[in-house]
């Protein structure tokens, strides 16, 4: 879709749907709102005083101008004080108090699904909160795309025809208007970043929405290549025999079921003058299906498991918008890749694996695959030297049965690196929640009467012993991990989360990386 910027009153705009916002309990409608309700003959104030619309959060209604008074009007003028769009989408931003940047994402995603569901191919919105709503311009536009793009997400690449619905039904531009020509430089700066984190995510979205059968661990491997040469990524992969020389017992463990070879990608995001950094090292547990092994899962929503290498999907998407954003902060991206198959050399529970630290694990469950790949990940992280370490995993069905579907988990070593991560969740909306990781509470559920620990404790705090498991490979590198099992796939549409992959940590893990550069 095409997003552009232009200086002109949206009475004017040309297109076939325009946006407009209105506050809950707002009963005369001002700036952009209040110009249209004038040409509209008050037709939006009727609106209110009726209670039909009352500015709820993703309220919505629309409304058709009457048409202009001379057909041959020339394209991008109003009819002698009317409205040169077909319809005028009003969408309500709740209210003031309780305005914030992830409500001008959730309207945006709002208004634009609507007026693609009704038809419209190109649409002029005003920036939602950057009028009465207070926000910097830049801030409300960057949101404006990143909600726009991220609602309108579709995945149609593997129907052989379009579905009859979607076929017709495709927004192909999105103009944002902004009456104040001051403004409209740092609108562009906000649209140019949202844009690029809105790709960034739909990026990661497609990747776990591609089945295990197309997306193997060398397809993502080859993704992963190209989106480096695109973007300007330095990308290495490590082969099976490389990892076997590295000692990757665990990684390899898990790979050992799978006839698939396993791949290690390494991705390096070093702008100028940063090649001496000590880098912020982020790891994403790729899993491009998770039968669980010889302890096979049910077979009940087992497709889902495709989606079970969301984490590399995220700190791949990560890399590429700090690239593309030219973050000016050495980051390196590790993406540990296999399938998690049962099979006459698959790994067995009570089998133990030492890992590339020289660690050992007794394998108690070989569907708690995840934390061994990732244990090789974090223990190969240390020839980084790190500044800090994050590493991002579908872990566990225990950090959905205490958080939700909406809320992942956040879990370290360092406070620091937890702090951060909590204030980039607040700027992008994806909610994160601590999880303790306490010694004396929690170290004897992983501890193993013949190996230096096991890979699962059983029911009690699930989540966590995945955690206590990976601390022992984070050691003394300030560290988190984000369990995101609950929140990678949505079971329902939400504004800006289309049912299916979410994308979740692309957009964090940025906003992380750029906390270290003392830029927002
Ligand atoms: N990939 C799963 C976790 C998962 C579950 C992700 C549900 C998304 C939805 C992980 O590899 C797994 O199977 N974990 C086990 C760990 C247990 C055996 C200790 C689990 O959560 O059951
Ligand atoms: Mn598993
Ligand atoms: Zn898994």
């Amino acid at each position: 879709m095409d997003v552009i910027v232009q200086a002109a009153r949206l009475a004017d705009a040309a297109a076939d749907a325009v946006v407009l916002n209105l506050f809950e309990g707002v009963k005369q409608p001002g700036g952009a709102t209040g110009a249209v309700d004038a040409a509209l003959g008050g037709a939006i104030s009727r609106l209110i005083d009726t209670g039909d619309f009352t500015g709820k959060l993703n309220q919505t209604a629309v409304l058709y101008p009457a048409a202009p008074a001379t057909p041959a009007a020339p394209v991008g003028r109003s009819a002698e004080g009317g409205v040169a769009a077909q319809r005028v989408v009003l969408v309500g931003l709740g209210t003031h108090e309780e305005f914030t940047t992830d409500r001008v994402r959730q309207v945006a995603a709002t208004a634009a699904r609507k007026a693609r569901d009704l038809g419209a191919r190109s649409l002029a919105t005003i920036v939602h909160g950057a009028g009465i709503g207070g926000l910097a311009p830049r801030e409300a536009a960057q949101a404006l795309v990143e909600g726009s793009l991220l609602g309108l997400y579709r995945f149609d690449r593997l129907r052989s025809s379009p579905d009859d619905d979607d076929a017709a039904k495709r927004l192909e531009r999105l103009t944002i208007v902004e009456l104040d020509t001051q403004k409209v430089p740092e609108i562009e700066a906000g649209v140019t970043r949202g844009r690029i984190l809105a790709e960034s995510t739909t990026f990661a979205r497609d990747l776990s929405t591609e089945p295990a059968n197309r997306l193997t661990p060398r397809a993502l491997a080859e993704a992963a290549r190209t989106v480096a040469s695109e973007v300007g990524l330095r990308c290495e992969v490590l082969e099976p025999p490389q990892i076997a020389a590295l000692e990757m017992g665990a990684f390899m463990g898990v790979a050992q079921g799978s006839d698939e070879p396993a791949q290690f990608i390494i991705l390096e995001h070093a702008p100028e003058g940063t090649d001496d950094q000590p880098p912020v090292v982020l790891c994403g547990k790729a899993v491009t299906f998770d039968t669980g092994g010889i302890s096979i899962k049910p077979h009940e929503g087992m497709w889902q498991m495709k989606d079970d290498m969301a984490g590399g999907a995220a700190v791949l998407g990560a890399m590429r918008a700090l690239a593309l954003l030219h973050v000016p902060r050495r980051t390196i991206g590790l993406i540990p890749a296999t399938e998690n198959m049962p099979s006459g050399h698959a790994i067995r529970p009570g089998d133990v694996l030492r890992a590339m630290d020289g660690q050992t694990i007794e394998i108690i469950s070989t569907d708690a695959e995840g934390r061994l790949i990732l244990a090789d990940a974090l223990a190969f992280a240390h020839r980084y030297r790190p500044a800090a370490l994050v590493d991002v995993a579908t872990l566990t069905g225990a950090v959905v049965t205490a958080l939700g579907h909406g809320v992942a988990g956040v879990m370290g070593n360092d406070e620091d690196v937890v702090d951060r991560l909590r204030t980039a969740a607040r700027q992008t909306g994806e909610k994160v929640w601590e999880l303790p990781l306490w010694d004396d509470a929690y170290k004897r559920i992983i501890k193993s009467d013949i190996a230096d620990m096991k890979n699962s404790g059983g029911r009690p705090a699930g989540a966590i012993a995945g955690g206590m498991l990976l601390k022992r490979f984070a050691k003394d590198v300030p560290w988190a991990h984000v369990d995101i099992a609950g929140v990678s796939w949505a079971d329902h549409d939400s504004p800006y989360t289309p049912k299916g992959a979410t994308g979740f940590g692309v957009r964090l893990l940025a906003a992380f990386v750029a906390s270290y550069t003392g830029q927002p």
